[in-house]
C-alpha cells in the first residue's frame, strides 16, 4: 500500500446541511428513499455532487472512498469510462422509444447466458421485479399465499411490507400505515434459516401456498448468508407441495458471481432449483433496470404471450440497457475474484482494528458483500441481527466519514466494493479504522451517539432494529 493521505473533515457539513434544510421543505424527510436520511446514525446526510472511480464528492468539497456503491449497482465504481460512453452513445440515439429495441434483446441474452434461465422480462426496479414475480407465481399455481422471511427485503409492494403474526402459521400484519390488512393476509412471515418453521407452515397450509420468496443470500439485515442447504431445502419443500421458489437476486445477482448467488451455490455443489429469479442493481449499471425470469413454461404465461398481466412504459429503456450491458460485459470471473479479495481485505482490516480496540463484533460475508455486526453472537436471522449495538455502529460510522470513508449509514445494510478500489483506498481505510474502532468502544456504553452538532437528529432513531420488520429501505 502507498502512503495515501487520510483526510480529517469537520463533523459539520455546512453545504450539505443547507441542502438538507431546503430538501426537507420540499421532499418528505428531505430524501427520496428513507435510509439516505442518516436516521440510524444521526447527523447530516451528505449531498453528493460527483462520483469518480472509487470516490464520491460531496457538496462541501469533501472526498470519500465509497463502500455503498449506490447500494450495489456500481460494481465498476463511479463514472466508469466504458459505461459512460455506452450511455452517452445510446442517449444520442434517443432516450426512449416505447417500442422494442436491439439493446433489450442483448441485455436479456446476457442475463440468460449468465444465469441459465430460459426467458427474462425487463422492468425498472427491484420492487417491480419481485411484485411481478409474485403475481406470476400466483398465476401459475392459482394459489394466493406466499411465504417471506423476516429481515429479507424485497422492495415496497404492499404484500411484502408485512410483519410476522403471533404464531408460526398465522397471517402477517401490515408493516406500514397504508398497507391494507387484505394485502398482507396472504403473506406468512417466518424466521430466516428456520427449516422447522417452514415445515410447520407447509404441514398446515401447504396446498394454499403459491410461492416462497427469499433473498438468495440476505443483505438487507446486514449480511446473513443462508445456512448450508437452506435454499435447496426451500426449493424442495415448495415443489413437494406444488409451490414455487422465487429467488430474489436483486442484490446478489451479478454482484457475487457472473451468474449470481445461484450460480455460485451450484459451483460449490449446492444447486438451487428455483422457479423464478429476480434481478436488479448491477444489471442496470447505475441506471434504473431490473428483471425477473425463469423457465419458458412459467414465463410464457406473461402477457402478451399469456394471461398474467405485467407492463411498463420505460421497461427495457435504451439508456439503462446500455449501462447494464456495458457493466455486465466487463464483469468477468476475474473481476468477481478480485472483488471478493478486496472485500476480505477490508473485512480483515475492520476486524483487526475492532479486535485491537477490544470491540466485540462479527464480519459476515456473502461473496464480496459483507457487513459488520457489533455483537458477540452469531447472526443467523433478523432477531440475532437486531441484537447488535447500533450506538457503537453510529460512532464507528461517523469516525469513518470524518476520515473520508463512506459506509452505509445503517448497521442493517451490506457494504459494497467496486473494482475501482485499489491500494491507495485500502490504505486510507486502514488508517481511518483504528480511530473508528476507538469511537465504537467509547460508544458501547451508549454515552456517545453522534459527534454531530446537537439538535438535528440523534443516532438510533428510526433504526430498522427497533422491532420493525420493515427496514429503512434504500
Ligand atoms: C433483495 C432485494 N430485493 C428487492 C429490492 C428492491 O429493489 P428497488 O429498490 O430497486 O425497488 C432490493 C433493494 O434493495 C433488494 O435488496
Amino acid at each position: 500500500m502507498s502512503g495515501a493521505v487520510t483526510p480529517t473533515y469537520p463533523t459539520d457539513a455546512p453545504a450539505s446541511s443547507a441542502l438538507f434544510d431546503r430538501a426537507r421543505a420540499l421532499v418528505p424527510g428531505g430524501v427520496n428513499s428513507p435510509v439516505r436520511a442518516f436516521r440510524q446514525v444521526g447527523g447530516t446526510p451528505r449531498f453528493m455532487v460527483r462520483g469518480e472511480g472509487a470516490y464520491l464528492y460531496d457538496a462541501d468539497g469533501r472526498r470519500y472512498v465509497d463502500l455503498v456503491c449506490s447500494w450495489g449497482p456500481l460494481i465498476l465504481g463511479h463514472a466508469h469510462p466504458e459505461v459512460v460512453a455506452a450511455v452517452t452513445a445510446a442517449a444520442a440515439q434517443g432516450t426512449s422509444f416505447g417500442a422494442p429495441t436491439p439493446a433489450e434483446v442483448d441485455l436479456a441474452a446476457e442475463i440468460i447466458e449468465r444465469t441459465g434461465i430460459d426467458q427474462v422480462r425487463l422492468v425498472n426496479s427491484g420492487t417491480e421485479a419481485t411484485m411481478s414475480a409474485i403475481r406470476l407465481a400466483r398465476g401459475v399455481t392459482r394459489r394466493s399465499k406466499i411465504i417471506k422471511f423476516s429481515g429479507c427485503y424485497h422492495g415496497h409492494a404492499d404484500g411484502l411490507l408485512a410483519a410476522a403474526g403471533s404464531g408460526v402459521a398465522t397471517l402477517a400484519l401490515p408493516d406500514s400505515p397504508g398497507v391494507p390488512a387484505a394485502a398482507t393476509r396472504e403473506t406468512i412471515v417466518l424466521p430466516y434459516n428456520d427449516r422447522a418453521a417452514v415445515e410447520a407452515v407447509f404441514a398446515e397450509v401447504g396446498d394454499q401456498i403459491a410461492a416462497i420468496i427469499t433473498e438468495a443470500a440476505p443483505g438487507n439485515m446486514g449480511v446473513v448468508p443462508p445456512e448450508p442447504g437452506f435454499n435447496a431445502f426451500l426449493a424442495e419443500i415448495a415443489h413437494r407441495h406444488g409451490a414455487l421458489l422465487i429467488l430474489d437476486e436483486v442484490m446478489t445477482g451479478f454482484r457475487v458471481a457472473r451468474g449470481g448467488w445461484a450460480a455460485r451455490s451450484a459451483a460449490a455443489g449446492e444447486p438451487i432449483d428455483a422457479d423464478i429469479y429476480t434481478f436488479g442493481k448491477v444489471m442496470g449499471g447505475g441506471l434504473p433496470a431490473a428483471a425477473f425470469g425463469g423457465r419458458a413454461e412459467i414465463m410464457g404465461l406473461l402477457a402478451p404471450a399469456g394471461p398474467v398481466y405485467q407492463a411498463g412504459t420505460l421497461s427495457g429503456n435504451p439508456l439503462a440497457c446500455a449501462a447494464g450491458l456495458a457493466t455486465l460485459r466487463l464483469c468477468t470471473d476475474e473481476v468477481y475474484a478480485r472483488l471478493e479479495e478486496t472485500a476480505h481485505v477490508i473485512g480483515g482490516l475492520v476486524s483487526g482494528a475492532l479486535h485491537g480496540a477490544g470491540v466485540p463484533h462479527r464480519v459476515q460475508y456473502a461473496g464480496s458483500m459483507f457487513s459488520v455486526f457489533f455483537t458477540d453472537e452469531p447472526v443467523t436471522d433478523y432477531a440475532t441481527a437486531k441484537a447488535q449495538d447500533v450506538a457503537a455502529f453510529a460512532a464507528f460510522f461517523h469516525e469513518m466519514l470524518a476520515r473520508g470513508v463512506y459506509l452505509p449509514p445503517s448497521s442493517f445494510e451490506a457494504w459494497f466494493v467496486s473494482t475501482a478500489i485499489g491500494d491507495d483506498e485500502l490504505d486510507l481505510i486502514a488508517k481511518a479504522l483504528p480511530h473508528a474502532a476507538v469511537a465504537a468502544r467509547r460508544a458501547r456504553s451508549g454515552a456517545i451517539v453522534s459527534k454531530e452538532p446537537a439538535g438535528r437528529e440523534s443516532a438510533g432513531r428510526g433504526s430498522a432494529g427497533e422491532g420493525a420488520e420493515r427496514k429503512e429501505s434504500l
